[in-house]
């Protein structure tokens, strides 16, 4: 299941992001620092390195964001979330078709992360970039995905994706990886789709007792299904 999650930055933080990123000392290295045998051959672009104080602070407020989002939350069901990190491409550079690795050491504790979700935030304007789409492959085919500035894409990290050549402007983006409560995506749409007729059912003052018996089904297959 591919979601998308509208408007996660507002435009006062958009702009402090790309002011930050587009500063001189923007410690930006090549993004194959922290790619896996399958990346290292197919990827192209910088990123922002990873422990620096402009990565860090950029990467709390994007956590902070999705914190009290109800979307990403009904969405991802999340456990924990890796520290969000940053990219960019310009002049031709591209990701060419892989998977993301399915396990990561989160940065400086030797905790391992599950990587059931991958998520792009999207940082500049489409307009402002020709190609730079990213492509994920999912049951329903190729997605094309290239969102309005402070936009997320979540989507299944076990599919096959890819980012296009960028051959007009900068493509800026956050991306960051998720383990999920509810390890499987087919069981994560499933609680997803009941979440959000509950909803629509509180929104449209449905039949209560109906209301009740869903939530509870809800909570019934969340316990049944997540592992915390
Ligand atoms: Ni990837």
């Amino acid at each position: 299941m591919l979601v998308h999650i509208p408007a996660l930055l507002n435009s006062d933080q958009l702009a402090h992001f790309r002011q930050q990123l587009q500063a001189d000392h923007a410690p930006w290295v090549d993004g194959r620092v922290t790619a896996g045998h399958q990346g290292v051959h197919v990827k192209q672009n910088q990123q922002l390195a990873e422990n620096s104080g402009m990565a860090i602070e950029l990467g709390q407020t994007v956590l902070a964001a999705l914190e009290r989002h109800p979307l990403f939350i009904s969405a991802a069901l999340p456990n924990r979330v890796y520290p969000p990190m940053f990219n960019r491409y310009q002049g031709g550079m591209h990701f060419g078709s892989h998977v993301d690795g399915s396990i990561r050491l989160l940065p400086g504790t030797g905790q391992k992360i599950r990587t059931d979700l991958s998520a792009t935030l999207f940082l500049a304007p489409p307009d402002s970039y020709d190609g730079g789409e990213l492509l994920v492959e999912d049951t329903y085919g190729t997605q094309t995905v290239k969102l309005a500035a402070g936009d997320l894409i979540l989507y299944p990290a076990s599919s096959l994706h890819r980012v296009n050549p960028v051959t007009r402007g900068m493509r800026m983006a956050c991306f960051f990886w998720v383990q999920s409560m509810v390890r499987d995506d087919g069981q994560r749409t499933l609680l997803f789709d009941l979440d959000n007729a509950i909803q629509r059912l509180t929104a449209t003052q449905g039949d209560e007792a109906s209301r009740v018996k869903l939530t509870g089904c809800y909570h019934n297959l969340l316990r049944m299904w997540s592992d915390v």
